[in-house]
């Protein structure tokens, strides 16, 4: 552990009763990324070295994600809900003896960045012992107000219901978020009471008792949308928003045409990359990638899928995982594309299925083509060699190949492999029967007028 390393604890021991909700609640998603997943990963952009988590009991789940975004991520439980302080306390193993600094930051505050946190990360290294991070709220109500003295510092901070009138009127609050040199906080933390309106242990009342030891306390800024906490799903889907709108800029930015920005939607996890065109009315589901130069149309949803440069994809295309679709490949309006290796410049263009399947480059794929993958037991896979034709309305059934430049006939449903550059036809053999119809018609007709007397 190096001498200014940093520790983040997260707070997500609240079931979070108002989300109405089996999960507790930082399990919920932002941009399909749970939100102790987005606070995790703020703390790893600081480059922290430890992380430890405090959860609830019976929150086993919550502690896969918190593993899964912190490698060796440290689990205590808070079996009582006795405050924000008790909560940190349950952590003690994680900060007691360590040097450095530690950051306190809450489940279920997904929107907050590194930029928010910067100034008051520099502002402990500058020689601050607690600092907190503060906003100025359009209504305070509810929030710990922070109270300054008169060089700027932070000299306390008051809970709405222990607030004086005057305290009430203060607009700068408290975010939640913490920051402590190290070395100080375990013995701040045990000094905490619970001698107060909710009778709880406040977090809050550590920046007392530190000016009390002539420690130096202080505030940074932040926007509140940085700090939004989630306790409803009305608040989860404006965070949500948040997310979304910020999302979009950063694609714009990075060199992305979103025609219609409001109405595509990102994942957190979601590359786009410069010069990529995306119409409206687009879903990146998580683990999308997208190459330079693709253009996608309008109505497409994608998740688990990448995109290589200069694919055209879409309207109406549906990528699921596993989908690869190759350099200047096409895909169609009404294609469902999973687990499948779409190679350069093959072309799907129109209504067709495509699962477990390798689909050679140049390839044409005609309408209605189905890859009959699943049998009701297993999947299998379809192989189609480079240059392949396959006729419209075609079903492969699988395990099978298709040889490179082979043509399929359309109708055709091809159960055995096909060699290279031979044409298959499974079609039924062609009957006429001359002038048949006309003749039916004139026998039906007479039939009929005779039953309705005509
Ligand atoms: C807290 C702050 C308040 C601040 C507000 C910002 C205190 C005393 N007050 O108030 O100044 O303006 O956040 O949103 O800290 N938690 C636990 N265990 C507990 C209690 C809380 O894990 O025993 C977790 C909650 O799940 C939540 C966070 O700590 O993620 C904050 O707790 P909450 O009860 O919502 O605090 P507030 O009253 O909102
Ligand atoms: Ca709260």
């Amino acid at each position: 552990m190096s001498e200014d390393s940093l520790l983040v604890v997260v707070l997500a021991a609240g079931m979070g009763t108002r989300m109405k909700s089996a999960r507790p609640k930082v399990m919920h998603e932002i941009g399909s990324k749970p939100m102790l997943g987005h606070v995790i990963d703020l703390g790893r952009s600081l480059d922290a070295e430890g992380c430890a988590v405090v959860v609830g009991p019976d929150m086993a789940a919550v502690a896969s994600i918190a593993n899964a975004h912190f490698e060796g991520a440290q689990i205590f439980e808070q079996t009582e809900r006795l405050g924000t302080a008790h909560a940190v306390l349950a952590a003690r193993p994680s900060f007691e003896g360590r040097s450095g600094y530690v950051f306190v930051l809450y489940g279920d505050t997904p929107l907050l960045t590194k930029a928010a946190l910067d100034g008051l990360y520099q502002q402990l290294k500058d020689g601050a012992d607690v600092g907190v991070l503060g906003f100025e709220a359009d209504d305070p109500t509810g929030y710990g107000r922070l109270l300054l003295d008169e060089n700027g510092d932070l000299a306390a901070i008051r809970e709405q219901k222990d607030a004086s009138e005057a305290e009430l009127a203060v607009k700068l609050c408290n975010s939640g978020v913490m920051g402590f040199r190290a070395i100080s906080m375990t013995e701040l933390l045990l000094e905490v009471g619970n001698d107060n309106a909710n009778g709880e242990y406040y977090l809050t009342d550590v920046v007392e008792l530190a000016r009390a030891r002539g420690l130096k306390t202080v505030a940074s800024l932040c926007n509140e949308a940085d700090v939004l906490g989630v306790n409803d799903r009305v608040q989860l889907s404006e965070a949500e928003a948040i997310f979304q709108a910020r999302a979009r800029e950063k694609a714009q930015r990075n060199g992305a045409t979103l025609i219609a920005p409001e109405t595509v939607f990102f994942s957190a996890d979601t590359e786009i990359d410069e010069d990529v065109i995306v119409e409206p009315h687009v879903v990146f589901g998580p683990k999308v990638k997208v190459g330079r130069d693709v253009h996608i149309k309008s109505f497409c949803h994608f998740e688990g899928a990448e995109l290589a440069p200069g694919a055209d994809v879409g309207p109406y295309a549906r990528l699921r995982p596993g989908a690869k679709i190759g350099e200047k490949a096409k895909v169609g309006n009404f294609v469902e594309i999973k687990n499948a290796d779409v190679q350069q410049g093959a072309k799907v263009n129109h209504l067709t299925y495509v699962g477990d399947a390798l689909i050679g480059p140049s390839a044409n794929i005609g309408a209605g083509t189905i890859t009959c993958n699943y049998d009701g037991f297993f999947k299998h896979k379809t192989v189609i060699g480079a240059n392949a034709f396959i006729g419209s309305n075609s079903s492969l059934i699988a395990p099978v190949t298709i040889g490179e430049g082979a043509f399929v006939g359309s109708g055709s449903v091809v159960s055995e492999n096909v060699n290279a550059d031979d044409l298959v036809i499974t079609r039924a053999e062609r009957k006429v029967y001359e002038n048949w119809a006309a003749r039916f018609r004139k026998s039906q007709m007479r039939r009929k007028a005779a039953l309705s007397g005509d």
